[in-house]
């Protein structure tokens, strides 16, 4: 069983993953209307792997005897009023998610629950590379977004993105 604070934390944090795929889905949605099928793709696979921690962490919940409960998935509300829009937003948003990993591994730390900061190690590697992929993406479009065959040839890359499920069997 887990502690309640820890356990309330884990199950918000379902709904904030759940909400991070409708946002890169609405990041999608946007750059198919642009013409960027690879941009869109590219989000779409963002949009699984959000799933992917969405369900890894409610079936850690219910792995350790917690009734999950789900709440509103808030409408996506960045504005995208440009190409590059999408990627600072995207940006900018797991640096939000970082710190809320961060901060269910502080409580998580602070009561001494060394299995729910192990189960949570992932998501701290995880967000490290999820901002690294997003502060990468911005760079290449000041580098290539601008002009109009580096940006089909940047949209041609991120058509290229397989999915790969974050992880597999049991804890899914
Ligand atoms: Fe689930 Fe993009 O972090």
């Amino acid at each position: 069983m887990l502690n309640d604070k820890i356990a309330k934390l884990i199950n918000e944090q379902v709904n904030k993953e759940l909400y991070s795929a409708y946002l890169y889905l609405d990041f999608a949605n946007y750059y198919e209307q642009e013409g960027l099928d690879g941009f869109a793709h590219w989000y779409q696979v963002q949009a699984q792997e959000e799933r992917d921690h969405a369900m890894m962490m409610r079936r850690y919940l219910i792995d350790n005897g917690i009734r999950v409960t789900f709440g509103e998935i808030a409408q996506p509300d960045k504005a995208l009023t440009e190409l590059s829009a999408p990627l600072k937003a995207g940006y900018e948003h797991e640096q939000y998610v970082t710190s809320l990993i961060n901060n269910i591994y502080a409580e998580a730390f602070a009561l001494k629950d060394f299995k729910t900061m192990q189960f949570l190690d992932w998501f701290i590697k995880e967000q490290g590379e999820e901002e690294k992929n997003a502060e990468d993406m911005i760079k290449k479009f000041e580098l290539y977004g601008y002009d109009a065959k580096g940006l089909y040839a940047l949209n041609q890359e991120l058509l290229a993105r397989v999915y790969v499920p974050s992880a597999t069997g049991p804890a899914m």
